[in-house]
């Protein structure tokens, strides 16, 4: 810890917490072999959606950009889905599962003493239900959500929104993320970062400005922050 003050953590949720790539079983029913490389578009793309949303000024919440994301990867795929099948899809997508090492590594950081957030693109309705579905609700203090300020990560306004509400100074934040993008807009906007690398496969970007710790799974983060405020 830096003297008297606890570390405040924000936990991004798609990608990190929750796997986006947990509903392929229900994905083979419309896409078979293809399932995978469905899932994988539909998150690229959502993802984007959300990114040029940003950068347009042009903000619908990030519930819209899956929707439409899912669109998307249907017309790329040549899939053709109901109303009730995507309506079915898009709730799924409420209720996606957790990694393995989440709750541990919840766990290790709660009982470090850190104020644990949870920070997303997604609305806080959507959160709630996914943090519900998963039982790990009760390590967070609050949820905060883009969807507050209309804009998208990496925009540096959503940080900011971030350490406002969580009342936290950037030098005493961390943003804990799989995903590389997040991890450089929270650099990039004063805070901490822990890069969670989910696979070796997946690979930062080059840039400039880089993760202040990295680490392989959840459980090891408590340990990662301490030893760099020690170092
Ligand atoms: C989240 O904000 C970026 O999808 C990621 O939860």
């Amino acid at each position: 810890m830096n003297g008297a003050i606890p570390e405040t953590i924000a936990f991004d949720i798609y990608g990190t917490l929750i796997d986006t790539h947990g509903l392929i079983a229900m994905l083979q029913c419309h896409a078979g072999d293809n399932a995978s490389r469905f899932s994988q578009l539909w998150r690229q793309k959502q993802l984007e959606y959300s990114f040029r949303r940003g950068v347009m000024r042009q903000y619908r919440d990030f519930g819209v950009c899956t929707a439409q994301a899912l669109h998307y990867a249907c017309l790329s795929f040549g899939v053709s889905l109901t109303e009730n099948e995507t309506s079915s899809l898009l709730n799924a997508y409420r209720a996606l599962p957790i990694f393995e090492d989440v709750t541990e590594g919840l766990g290790n950081a709660k009982d470090a003493g850190f104020r644990l957030y949870a920070f997303s693109n997604g609305k806080a309705a959507d959160i709630i239900q996914l943090l519900d579905h998963a039982d790990i609700s009760r390590y967070f203090i609050d949820i905060i959500s883009v969807d507050e300020v209309q804009s998208f990560k990496p925009d540096p306004l959503v940080y900011r929104h971030f350490l406002e509400q969580a009342a936290a100074k950037a030098e005493n934040a961390w943003m804990v993320s799989a995903n590389p993008f997040d991890v450089i807009g929270a650099v990039s906007a004063g805070m901490k970062s822990a890069w969670v690398q989910r696979s070796p496969d997946v690979i930062m970007d080059p840039w400039e400005i880089v993760p202040t710790a990295v680490i392989q799974h959840l459980s090891g983060l408590a340990v990662a922050i301490t030893g760099w405020r020690k170092a």
